[in-house]
């Protein structure tokens, strides 16, 4: 009997007559343009790939749950928050930030942890990552970030020295670049680390008054890394190491799990800060601000096509619903364009449509766009896409308009450095909370990173070690081979 289900067919349905020879002008002879499979199959198989992403190129997925453990209602009117016991479902993406898309797992680097709910609302992205801070306080340094951390232009290979120029040249970044050196730059699997949202966001009530908050989720699976000599072993055998560890363990039904919490903060307290709270270099003092619990994630199903689900998932900082909002942060404020701009070029103007980013929880979906390349749907209940018109169509939600923010100050380019230059205390205290023997590994993770870098980048970075501590900046310095003199002799600490 004739098996059917197997039978090949091209893209439009029709049985494909021959798969093993090109269709030929005689036995030995030239191909024919009419043998339509080959056409089909070589032209698709030449449009397989779309760009990695810009960052995070790098990365893994897999679909879960949030489900609230305790009630935050008097902060938010989120309907994800709406009640103890709500779940609702979620996808998340990891990824480390520079390597691209064929890079080892494995590597000294932060984690994106890029987290996408299905709200009853529409899609609720917290585009985030496994440190609660991060290298800079404008947006417009960050293509700089990234042309350091990417290949050379000429050489196509790393540059120590680029990437050691740029984050020495800017104090501002040693909280990151203390995270990064330390321990938890290289965690062992994305199970063992903690996600944050890191910015600072607002959350909106429903008597519409807002709260500034930052979002944590805690590892249940307790933090555990790499030593750089760990990661080698591991990279040699292994490139594909975190994948494998996540897939395999929500396969076999281990699912990990995260305690998810905020902090919050009134506009007052942040009014009387002695630091920017807007300031993604900086964290919020958990004594200052504890952490207030809010639910529970889970992990618990693998996606079923990588380049679908993955590599198609579009995360943006503007995807929010009510009761939350963004905050005055410059970074935050930088990246509520860059997301979307970068995905209409990367999957195109329809990329929502694609189902791992379609809103499929919204109970009230009526996007008003239509046309545009790889439109699938008719625009919902598409009656008219222009407004004003005598339906009634297209109210819009002025319930949902928020408080307005009070602001001080003419439009100005404000030089953040004058606004706040304490650039050592936090990773002063972040140094301090680690053990003796964590501090070693610090130190020689830096020398070694540094490798290749001039001895006056070297003496920079440990001049500034120094401010937060020091004891780093020694450390750092001996790690390096450097001589104390030596290190006196360049510093501009008084
Ligand atoms: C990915 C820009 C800062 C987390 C990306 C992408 C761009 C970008 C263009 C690729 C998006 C895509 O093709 O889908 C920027 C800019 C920043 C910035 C301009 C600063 C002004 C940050 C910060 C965080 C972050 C501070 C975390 C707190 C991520 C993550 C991804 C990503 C997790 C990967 C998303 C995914 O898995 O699809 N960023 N970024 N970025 N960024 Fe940023």
């Amino acid at each position: 009997m004739e098996n059917n289900k197997k039978k090949m067919t091209t893209a439009f349905g029709a049985p494909v007559p021959n798969d093993d020879d090109s269709k030929t002008a005689g036995k030995r002879g030239p191909l024919l343009m009419e043998d339509f499979w080959f056409l089909e199959k070589l032209a698709h198989f030449d449009r397989e790939v779309i760009p990695e992403r810009r960052m995070h190129a790098k990365g893994s997925g897999a679909y879960g749950t949030l489900t609230v453990t305790n009630d935050i209602t008097k902060y938010t009117k989120a309907n994800v928050f709406s009640e103890v016991g709500k779940k609702t479902d979620m996808f998340i993406r990891f990824s480390t930030v520079a390597g691209e898309r064929g890079a080892a797992d494995a590597e000294r680097d932060i984690r994106g942890t890029a987290m996408k709910f299905y709200t009853e609302e529409g899609n609720w992205d917290l585009v985030g990552n496994n440190t609660p801070v991060f290298f800079m306080r404008d947006p417009k340094r960050f293509p700089d970030l990234n042309h350091v951390v990417k290949r050379d232009p000429k050489t196509n290979m790393h540059s120590a020295q680029a990437n050691w120029d740029f984050w020495t040249s800017l104090p501002e970044a040693l909280h990151q670049v203390t995270v990064v050196m330390s321990d938890r730059g290289l965690p062992k699997t994305y199970r063992n680390m903690n996600l944050f949202g890191s910015h600072a966001y607002s959350l909106i009530n429903a008597d519409n008054e807002r709260v500034w908050v930052k979002f944590h989720f805690y590892t249940e699976q307790g933090i555990e890394n790499l030593t750089d000599q760990e990661a080698e072993a591991v990279v040699g055998k292994d490139r594909e190491s975190h994948q494998k560890d996540l897939f395999e363990n929500i396969e076999k039904g281990n699912f990990p799990k995260w305690k998810m919490y905020i902090q919050v903060m009134t506009d007052e307290q942040a009014s009387q800060l002695p630091y920017n709270p807007f300031d993604l270099t900086k964290v919020w003092y958990k004594k200052d601000f504890p952490l207030i619990e809010v639910g529970e994630l889970e992990l618990n199903r693998n996606p079923e096509n990588y380049f679908a689900e993955v590599e198609q998932a579009a995360f943006a900082p503007t995807n929010i619903v009510p009761g939350i909002g963004f905050s005055p942060d410059r970074m935050l404020q930088g990246r509520l364009f860059s997301y979307g701009d970068a995905q209409r070029y990367r999957l195109g103007v329809n990329h929502w449509q694609i189902p791992v980013n379609y809103p499929k929880a919204a109970k009230n979906f009526h996007p008003y766009h239509r046309d545009g390349a790889m439109r699938i749907m008719n625009p919902s209940e598409g009656i008219v896409s222009y407004s004003p018109n005598s339906y009634g169509e297209w109210e819009d939600s002025k319930e949902h308009q928020e408080p307005a923010l009070n602001l001080q100050g003419g439009v100005d380019f404000y030089d953040f450095r004058e606004d706040d230059n304490n650039y050592y205390e936090q990773p002063g205290k972040l140094f301090r909370l680690q053990s003796p023997e964590a501090q070693q590994r610090l130190f020689e993770n830096t020398a070694s990173n540094m490798q290749g870098t001039t001895k006056e980048i070297q003496l920079r970075h440990i001049n500034n070690c120094y401010k937060a501590d020091p004891a780093y900046g020694e450390g750092v310095a001996k790690a390096l081979g450097i001589s104390l003199s030596e290190v006196e002799a360049a510093s501009d600490v008084e």
